[in-house]
């Protein structure tokens, strides 16, 4: 992920932590939803999807996703790996 791009993300998710905000559109995952997943072991999208019983769709959550895995693991991973993992 570029710098740019970082920056980005660091303020989409401490917005975040200030406003219940959907993630996923598709299938209605708001940022609660994703904390409970990743705090119940979700460790790509895909694992938080399958932790509420639902699939990736258009796939256009999982960068914010994976950001949220790594703000609340420390993971290192970049996105590619986290996707690819699954
Ligand atoms: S926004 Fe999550 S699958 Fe489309």
């Amino acid at each position: 992920m570029q710098l740019g791009g970082c920056w980005r993300l660091t303020v989409i998710l401490n917005m975040m932590q200030m406003v219940r905000m959907i993630i996923c559109v598709c299938r209605g995952l708001n940022t609660t939803k994703v904390n409970d997943a990743i705090a119940a072991g979700a460790r790509s999208p895909a694992q938080v999807h399958r932790h509420h019983d639902t699939k990736i769709n258009c796939g256009k959550c999982c960068e914010m996703v994976c950001g949220m895995i790594r703000e609340q693991t420390g993971a290192t991973n970049d996105d590619r790996q986290l996707v690819a993992a699954e």
